[in-house]
């Protein structure tokens, strides 16, 4: 693994196309680019979502990107937006699609950081905002009952 350090220009084109056995992946956040190669199977997994995903290498690499879920595909927060070289990733299944349909501003190149796995040189960008239900308490119910299933409870208690 070698982190290839930081830069403020803009990554260069050429990467677009190549798939290889050391990806470089470059992360884009408030206009900061941050690129790391890595391997393909020497990645030391951690179940930071699918293997070599992005959430995978940020986690390798101490690049901070939110996963509320853990990498399960059960929030949004590891939402990127694909910038370069799409062609390099796993195709997106039905259940990255639709938790990607709940994420803040979804565009036609939305990607989940920790379903969507890495085969060759790509460059992604942290979208402004995430939606996390988790710490929002919105459209995710952690394993407490529906308030009707109280209601219904106490009516049936009741003589
Ligand atoms: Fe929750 Fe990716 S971390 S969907």
């Amino acid at each position: 693994m070698i982190l290839l350090g930081a830069t403020t220009e803009r990554p260069a084109a050429i990467w677009e196309g190549r798939t290889s056995k050391m990806p470089k992946v470059t992360f884009i956040k408030d206009g900061k680019a941050t690129t790391v190669e890595f391997e393909k199977g020497k990645l030391p997994y951690e179940h930071h979502g699918l293997p070599e995903s992005f959430l995978d290498v940020a986690m390798n690499f101490n690049i901070p990107l939110e996963h509320a879920c853990g990498g399960s595909c059960a929030c949004t927060t590891c939402h990127l937006y694909i910038r370069e070289g799409e062609q390099n990733l796993s195709e997106p299944e039905d259940k990255e699609l639709d938790r990607l349909d709940t994420a803040w501003d979804l565009r036609t190149n939305s990607r989940l950081g920790c379903q969507a796995v890495i085969n060759g040189d790509v460059v992604v960008e942290f979208p402004m905002y995430t939606r996390n239900y988790v710490q929002e308490g919105g459209a995710i119910q952690l394993g407490k009952s529906d308030s009707r299933d109280e209601e219904k409870k106490t009516a049936e208690a009741q003589p």
